[in-house]
């Protein structure tokens, strides 16, 4: 299989169209077999239940090229259970999670050539996503759905990869409690859209949410969950009924725990103590872990220990060791790794 010619090492998070993406339609209560099409664009009534009430849901994993020359994907079964928890709250109809990975499978097979090579930075980004299609005019879930997956070969989330960011404390909140803080609504991210435009016309990379009830706690940033590392070598991540559970946390507790022999914390977490921590980073699927270096808190700056020209020790550690599992360098537990060829 002959690669695109595209210069790998200098991609950034963007949109490329690739070959094929998988779609599949919901109508008289039954999905379609699904097919991959070479058709980039939607055509959807100007009614439809998306565009009108933004009944849209969508899922991120990644596919790598191992150091072996294999192409993987990473616990495509969690973010399968995942959008079917977002379809469940969203009252859209689930896409068979067994059927959801065939489909993921067939996207990056026939997509192979836009898969990034090893050791080139980037990796090929997968977004199976689903939004009401039909006519909705009162408010109310739509009858119709269309589940498509597309795939962009992608680089880092945050310019300058590995580099560490500054964020501040938003003073917007993400989530409600009781809201839909834990799934992946399209809603929940256009709604962090002006606060990312203020943070980044301020010189924020990211916002700090806290939790919209106290505003006491740290809850998340508007694309990754937060890890946080104490002065004496402690995990420590918040926990929440308001943020997305994600994948990459979920695996780095694991890796921590049962491979680095880390001892991990997984509670609330005050913003009073973050002042107390050595490192912190950003995790998630396209954020991989990203760290940073300084929390700036109206005016006020915490600057962690680890400083603003590396990752912390700690945070490197848990880095290395997620990777090296994606990139098949290290060995994975069991079930982490879906081969596809
Ligand atoms: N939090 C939010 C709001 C996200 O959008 C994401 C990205 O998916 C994450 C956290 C990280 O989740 P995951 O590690 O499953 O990609
Ligand atoms: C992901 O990490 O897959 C996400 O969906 C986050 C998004 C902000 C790009």
């Amino acid at each position: 299989m002959e690669k695109k010619n595209i210069d790998w090492s200098s991609i950034g998070f963007g949109y490329m169209q690739t070959d094929k993406r998988f779609v599949s339609n919901f109508k008289n209560g039954a999905w379609d077999d699904g097919v991959l099409t070479s058709d980039a664009n939607v055509v959807i009534s100007e009614c439809a239940g998306v565009l009108q009430y933004a009944q849209t849901c969508f899922e991120g994993l990644k596919a790598y090229t191992t150091e072996d020359g294999h192409i993987v994907t990473f616990r495509p079964d969690l973010n399968a259970s995942r959008m079917k928890d977002s379809c469940l709250r969203l009252e859209m109809p689930v896409y068979p999670e067994d059927k959801w990975i065939e489909a993921v499978v067939k996207v990056i097979e026939a997509n192979e050539a836009y898969v990034p090579p090893y050791g080139s930075g980037a990796t090929l980004y997968i977004r199976p996503y689903m939004f009401g299609s039909n006519p909705v005019i009162g408010v109310k879930p739509a009858d119709e759905y269309q589940f498509r997956i597309f795939a962009t070969p992608v680089g880092p989330y945050f310019k300058g990869g590995a580099k560490p960011i500054t964020i501040r404390v938003c003073d917007f909140d993400r989530a409600a409690p009781h809201g839909t803080g834990h799934i992946k609504a399209g809603l929940n991210y256009a709604m962090s859209l002006h606060a990312i435009v203020d943070a980044h016309q301020n010189g924020f990379d990211e916002n700090m949410y806290l939790d919209a009830a106290t505003r006491t706690k740290v809850e998340e940033t508007g694309g990754a969950n937060f890890i946080f590392i104490t002065k004496d070598g402690k995990v420590v991540t918040p926990q929440s009924p308001s943020i997305l559970p994600s994948i990459t946390r979920r695996s780095l507790i694991y890796v921590a725990k049962e491979i680095l022999g880390l001892e991990v914390e997984e509670r609330e977490v005050f913003f009073d103590e973050v002042k107390d921590f050595a490192e912190c980073g950003l995790c998630g699927t396209a954020a991989v872990i990203s760290p940073v270096g300084k929390i700036v808190d109206h005016g006020n700056e915490i600057c962690m220990p680890s400083g603003m020209d590396q990752m912390g020790p700690v945070i490197q550690k848990l880095y290395d060791t997620l990777t090296g599992i994606q990139m098949g360098h290290l060995e994975a537990p069991e079930g982490w790794i879906k081969v596809i060829k």
